[in-house]
């Protein structure tokens, strides 16, 4: 992997190669998602836990929330026959529907309390729903429909939903009077866990749940893992230590009876997929603010790319020249000003180190491929960027721009319409 003025990630050569072209195909700011990237992140996780033995029991379930692109999610989906798909919403269960999934047997939902019709639809495709509130767990236990029913667990009393550690027993005992018993925990950690003894915690925790509990055939210990954001060499097998993890997670499985059936799941969003994404921007206008500081605006604003800012989170940046070409060295500490009216519209939340900029010249900031285009949103009207595949030689569009005048996507009336509904509509008092 070619290092990039000590910054290395997999797929960024390949990205500074295509930078023009996709420029010229997509128009910029745009994701680009390396599938080799992805793969190897892929791999690297499953083979740390199957060489932890949990071979035979092993799911991993690819949070479509961290990554909302049902293609994309569907080609690592049938990399392996481990990998499912974990949804947290009914409109990502809408999506897959929409999508043609047939997957449901490898699909869970893992996700909040819900109206009763949206739980239905949810439990009408046959994946494994996990209720998260007694009255969830009520209707689908007495609902006549195909899905398996499991039960998030909040095992430390701060997520809002799932049974607390003294409910526990009363929603097995009722899901017992019905015909359908609980097969599926879940609990999620939270997330960013540094600690893996932390992790390693939970999932004992969950096991003390699991132990006699005789119907059950499914443990998820959610997802977690932290990923190093400040780190400046991206691959994850130099940074995790995941199979010491697994090793201990299959010891405490093995410390239990009666678990030998069941199967084992997790959920892992950034660890996965956060260094595989890339988000590349246009730099406008050059602003020095002192000998070595400047403002750097940029063709994008924080709403396309919300989750650094919010979280405080300072990523890795890598500026190429308009041709694509690695530009090195360190100019100033630069702010990274969004291109709207906001006085906070920042990309990153500090500054950050990098060569001299002209107008023209791409800013790249990396390891956004979790929780990166996921989170943008249409305040001020900004349009959703382009998302685009990088693979072999080239690199595909695989979503584009969002329209710029979404704000009359059609959804309002047309306009006509809307107008007159205006024009009729009664006058307050
Ligand atoms: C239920 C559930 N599972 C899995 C994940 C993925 O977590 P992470 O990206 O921290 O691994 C999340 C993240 O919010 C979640 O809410």
């Amino acid at each position: 992997m070619r290092r990039f003025d000590g910054v290395s990630r997999l797929g960024l050569e390949r990205l500074a190669e295509n930078a023009a072209q996709i420029r010229q195909a997509a128009g910029t700011p745009f994701f680009a998602y390396d599938w080799e990237s992805m793969r190897a992140s892929v791999s690297h996780f499953l083979t740390c836990a199957l060489t932890a033995d949990l071979g035979g029991r092993l799911k991993v379930y690819l949070p479509i929330f961290a990554l909302p692109h049902i293609g994309l999610i569907e080609r690592v989906h049938d990399l392996d026959v481990h990998i499912g798909v974990v949804c947290n919403s009914p409109e990502e269960i809408a999506a897959l529907k929409s999508w043609g999934w047939s997957d449901w047997e490898r699909t869970v939902f893992s996700g909040g309390v819900l109206p009763e019709n949206d739980l239905e639809q949810i439990a009408r495709t046959g994946c494994l729903v996990h209720a998260a509130s007694i009255g969830n767990l009520e209707i689908l236990v007495n609902g006549r429909w195909s899905s398996r029913v499991g039960i998030r667990l909040d095992l430390t009393n701060t997520a809002l939903k799932g049974a607390r550690s003294d409910e526990i027993d009363d929603w097995f005992r009722l899901a017992d009077l019905s015909d359908n018993p609980i097969g599926a925990i879940h609990a999620y950690p939270g997330t960013a866990i540094a600690d893996y003894d932390v992790l390693v915690h939970h999932a004992e925790t969950l096991l003390t749940v699991a132990r006699g509990r005789e119907a059950l055939q499914e443990i998820n210990f959610g997802g977690g893992f932290a990923y190093d954001y400040g780190s400046r060499v991206g691959d994850s097998k130099e940074r995790s230590n995941l199979d010491k993890y697994f090793d201990a997670v299959r010891r405490a499985v093995e410390a239990v009876d009666g678990l030998d059936r069941v199967q084992l799941g997790w959920e892992p969003g950034r660890v996965l997929f956060a260094q595989t994404g890339f988000f590349v921007t246009e730099v406008i206008e050059v602003r020095k603010t002192a000998i070595g500081t400047a403002d750097v605006y940029v063709d994008s604003s924080f709403t396309n790319l919300p989750s650094p800012k919010i979280c405080g989170r300072q990523h890795q940046v890598v500026v190429l020249d308009s041709s694509g070409r690695l530009k090195s060295g360190s100019a100033y500490q630069g702010r990274l000003c969004g291109a709207t009216t906001l006085s906070s519209d920042l990309l990153l939340p500090g500054p950050v180190l990098i060569p001299e900029v002209k107008p023209g010249d791409l800013i790249v900031i990396l390891d956004v491929g979790a929780y990166g285009r996921a989170g943008a949103y249409n305040f001020l009207g900004k349009a959703m960027p382009p998302e685009v595949l990088l693979e072999g030689d080239g690199f595909q569009i695989i979503r584009r721009r969002q329209r710029a005048d979404h704000l009359l996507d059609g959804f309002e009336h047309s306009t006509s319409d809307v107008r007159t509904v205006l024009k009729n509509a009664p006058t307050g008092a």
